[in-house]
């Protein structure tokens, strides 16, 4: 048998337009395209041009023209509420072309903005989903971000309307959402026309005159058909953590994205029309809107839609019983939920009481997976555990072990081999490749692959200037790595102020910005420090204001609650320092990564560029008197 993924990783490189103009026979299209790559428009490239589709009529309607209507689409699980609701691809369909029923009456048309601001429900997926039905751009914000966060993103995209709902539910606290969203509007610059609020029994919300109850909006609703979109029509905006405190927008278009996520499903995680699959996020996240939504219902496939937590919901074998009762063949999570199952279930005996003999690989990623969670996790599910790498930005992966195409040996602490479409180069400083094993910053040569951003949304500058400027030819992805002599890559850390907790991408800059405007603080730096469970943390150093006579204790405290306020509780800030003062160069850049190694306990030498050496003795003797690395 000839060897696929080698044949098809050649052919990406060597013919592009040949290999994806192929590949996208797997959409149906409304008008071909009349290039299948076109680069005259700018460093980034567009894909599928003149093209013109729906991702919604891809997603749902053509199924049901295929026989498909009875199929189970939507499999919602709760382990919060302990219900579950089970949607065919018949009954999503009507109820998503009703949703876009109700958006059209509210004015929304194509090109508009639509923020979608709710916990893992049906509806989430159902607004989605309508969004791409009448070519309105939807925009997610996950639920754990403050409303403050949620105000940056209400004027960046400037919506419409708000899609929320009433709450959702964490352990042990129900997260009212509409007061989020309240308090957001009144800091927003922009106002949207009307917000409609999905009400949920656990807590019903308040409206106002702007509002709309969504079982009422879709009660006069007729459904409505999908309407036609351009190829490079943007389909959504997903913010994610960049250097500076106003994140990131990146813009997907429908085309590539289509035709990549489709792909994907069958040639990367081996799954086809009819297999059950799970991505265990949430939908505010890539992970989300590719794996839980669009990717899945492209191909045909069952998707689970879950909401809780890997332990505690009941217990550490929740996702165990989920694989079990649905009949998932392939799932997805970040390594974070192994650990939190791990630790709670060291020898797998909540595992023995479900059987899992439909279920066939289990893909991790988000962060970078350690060995030992990787082999554990292998050894007591007895399937290939594949760690795969990718970002918001590229949306699909970029480097992983393809299940469909033929899956090769896997390596513990290594992300894969490199994915067709995509030219990984590894580059020094000065931009040119390395040897193997030698670290360096992860690149991948130009074009992208269909899927990836064209550009982030109002910020055709910075995305430049993020991406593209520092290695002309070349996609920064901002993490560096090295690859072995057999072409696998190994993830190791940024190369920006970006820092991964639990799976969840956070700026530390954004965290920096917040801690800035406590009343005392004259000076802070924050960096990500190991954690056992979440793999990363954030940790604060404040320095206070001259003249500010206060107990560190209490303004570390305060600083906490600051981040939670303004960043949510998705930053998982927990620890700040009160120091004298912070490690600098003589040009006045603070040293964030010898602040990290000083916190992590590893090895550092004192940059010859210091300012003042003796403060680093300072700040260990601080940490260590704090004992925040025991904790
Ligand atoms: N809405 C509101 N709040 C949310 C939220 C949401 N959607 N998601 C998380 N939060 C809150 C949590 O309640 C928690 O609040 P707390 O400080 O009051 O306890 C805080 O944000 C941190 O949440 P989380 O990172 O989930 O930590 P946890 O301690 O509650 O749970 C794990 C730990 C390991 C169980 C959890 O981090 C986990 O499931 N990780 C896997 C992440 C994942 O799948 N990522 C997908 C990316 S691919
Ligand atoms: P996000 O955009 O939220 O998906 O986060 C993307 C970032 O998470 C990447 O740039 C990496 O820093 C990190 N990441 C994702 N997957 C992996 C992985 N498999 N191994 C190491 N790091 C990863």
């Amino acid at each position: 048998m000839p060897d696929e993924y080698a044949t098809s990783y050649q052919r990406s490189l060597a013919d592009p337009q040949a290999f994806w103009g192929k590949v996208a026979g797997g959409i149906d299209w409304i008008q071909p395209w009349a290039a299948v790559l076109d680069e005259s428009v700018g460093p980034a490239s567009r894909w599928f041009s003149g093209g013109v589709l729906n991702t919604c009529y891809n997603a749902l309607d053509r199924h049901l023209a295929a026989g498909r209507g009875e199929q189970p689409a939507l499999i919602c699980d709760s382990a919060m509420t302990g219900a579950q609701r089970v949607l065919t691809y018949a009954q999503l369909q009507e109820e998503v072309a009703h949703f876009a029923c109700a958006l059209t009456q509210l004015q929304v048309a194509k090109g508009d903005r639509v923020i979608i601001y709710m916990p893992m429900v049906p509806e989430a997926a159902v607004a989605m989903l309508a969004c791409a039905r009448i070519g309105a751009i939807h925009s997610v914000v996950f639920g754990g971000f403050a409303a403050n966060e949620l105000a940056t993103r209400i004027d960046d995209a400037k919506p419409k309307v708000i899609v929320a709902a009433s709450c959702g539910l964490e352990p042990g606290r129900v997260v009212e959402y509409k007061p989020l969203l309240d308090d957001a509007l009144r800091q927003s610059t922009h106002q949207p026309d009307a917000c409609i609020i999905l009400q949920r029994e656990q807590s019903v919300a308040e409206m106002s005159a702007r509002d709309h109850d969504w079982q009422s909006v879709v009660a006069d609703a007729e459904p409505v058909d999908c309407v036609p979109v351009a190829a490079t029509d943007p389909l959504y905006i997903l913010y994610t953590s960049g250097t500076t405190g106003q994140p990131k927008g990146i813009v997907r278009d429908n085309g590539g994205h289509a035709v990549a996520l489709h792909w994907s499903m069958n040639a990367f995680y081996g799954v086809d029309a009819g297999d059950v699959f799970w991505a265990a996020s949430d939908v505010g996240w890539v992970v989300g809107h590719s794996y839980i939504v669009y990717g899945p219902l492209l191909r045909g496939c069952t998707t689970v839609m879950f909401e809780g937590k890997p332990v505690g919901t009941p217990d550490a074998g929740t996702y165990w019983r989920v694989i079990a009762e649905h009949g998932v063949k392939a799932m997805f999570t970040a390594p974070t939920a192994i650990r939190a199952i791990r630790r709670e279930d060291p020898d797998g005996e909540l595992l023995e009481q479900y059987s899992l003999d439909r279920f066939e690989t289990l893909f991790v990623a988000g962060e970078r997976c350690d060995p030992e969670t990787l082999t554990w996790v292998q050894a007591k599910l007895q399937v290939p555990v594949i760690d795969h790498w990718w970002q918001t930005e590229t949306g699909w992966p970029i480097t992983g072990n393809p299940v469909g195409l033929g899956a090769f040996e896997i390596r513990p602490g290594s992300a894969g081999k490199v994915m067709p479409g995509w030219d990984v180069q590894i580059l020094d400083e000065q931009g040119a490749p390395v040897d193997a094993g030698q670290t360096g910053a992860i690149t991948c040569r130009l074009p992208l692959p269909p899927g990836t951003l064209p550009t982030l949304w109002n910020a055709e500058q910075r995305f430049r200037q993020a991406y593209l400027e520092r290695f002309p030819g070349y996609y920064q992805t901002g993490d560096a790595g090295y690859m072995d002599d057999d072409g696998y890559l190994y993830v190791m850390s940024r190369t920006d102020d970006v820092i991964n907790v639990a799976g969840h991408r956070l700026s530390t800059g954004a965290i920096e910005e917040a801690l800035a405007t406590h009343t005392d603080v004259a000076e802070c730096a924050v960096t990500g420090i190991r954690d056992e469970l979440k793999g990363q943390v954030p940790l604060g150093f404040l320095v206070l204001k001259a003249g500010a006579d206060r107990a560190v204790d209490e303004v570390a405290q305060e600083a906490i609650s600051l981040v939670r306020a303004k960043i949510g509780p998705v930053a998982a800030f927990r620890k700040a320092l009160v120091v004298k003062r912070l490690p600098k160069t003589r040009s006045g850049k603070i040293l964030r990564r010898t602040l990290r190694n000083i916190a992590d306990g590893d090895e550092y030498a004192t940059p010859a560029t210091i300012d003042d050496p003796a403060i680093l003795d300072e700040i260990a003797e601080t940490i260590r008197q704090s004992g925040i690395m025991s904790q």
